[in-house]
């Protein structure tokens, strides 16, 4: 048994007597050599994330954007504006609406202002009065002495200049029949000529005088 070859003797165990002479033993006593646990991707699978972001890429390059598509929402910008309105049917303004958002703060829904500071519109000659000075008045604002029913006021009344002329018709129209007021109706053509004739009025009126030489 001494006589054999080393290497081709079996393998030894540790209840071999000749185990721990052999200089196998080292070796067998060592672990295998570790394998790699994290393999890189299968070149299959490496060429397909590529085909896929190249098809993304392409896809996006290629969609039209903007338009109708296929699928899914088809309604186009085109359908989602509203409506405009075609010549002859004027927009319907709500001259109710308008006062209560621009000015019921001051003028009060009541229309009859509080005293001393804002001067009512129930009733005042200004509001029931010459078409050019009032639609002037709402265009430009006032600031300066005002007589309304026999009462003087010195304020600031805002212009409403940048209100479009259907709506300054609007406005006006509704104060004009509210609150017992009987007026006729101002339309929007009224308020663009105005808009046009008094176009060099920079800032406010001065006061009921500037307004009351608008209409000699
Ligand atoms: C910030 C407060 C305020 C707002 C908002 C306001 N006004 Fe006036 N308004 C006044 C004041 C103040 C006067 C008096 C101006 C003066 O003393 O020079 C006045 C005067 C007037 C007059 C002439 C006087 C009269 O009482 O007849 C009219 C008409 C009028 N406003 C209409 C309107 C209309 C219509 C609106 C809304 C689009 C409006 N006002 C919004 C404060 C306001």
């Amino acid at each position: 048994m001494a006589t054999e070859p080393r290497d081709q003797k079996p393998a030894a165990g540790p209840e071999d007597p000749d185990f721990h002479a052999s200089e196998f033993a080292a070796m067998r006593r060592e672990n295998a050599d570790p394998d790699e646990k994290v393999r890189p991707l299968p070149w299959f699978f490496t060429m397909f994330l590529g085909a896929m972001g190249m098809w993304g890429a392409f896809y996006i390059a290629t969609t039209p954007s903007g338009e109708a598509s296929a699928y899914g929402d088809q309604r186009t910008v085109e359908l989602l504006r509203p409506a405009v309105a075609t010549a002859g049917a004027a927009p319907a303004v709500d001259g109710k609406q308008v006062y209560g958002a621009k000015c019921a703060a001051c003028h009060q829904a009541s229309g009859l202002g509080v005293a001393g500071v804002f001067p009512p519109l129930a009733g005042a000659e200004w509001v029931l009065g010459n078409e050019k000075v009032l639609i002037s008045l709402l265009l430009h604002g006032v600031q300066g002495e005002i007589v309304v029913k026999g009462n003087t006021y010195n304020g600031v009344m805002p212009a409403f200049g940048t209100l479009a002329d259907e709506e300054i018709a609007a406005v006006l129209t509704y104060i004009r029949s509210d609150w017992g007021n009987q007026a006729s109706p101002i339309e929007a053509a009224a308020v663009k000529a105005q808009r046009e004739a008094t176009k060099d009025q920079a800032g406010p009126y001065a006061g009921g005088a500037a307004l009351k030489a608008l209409a000699p």
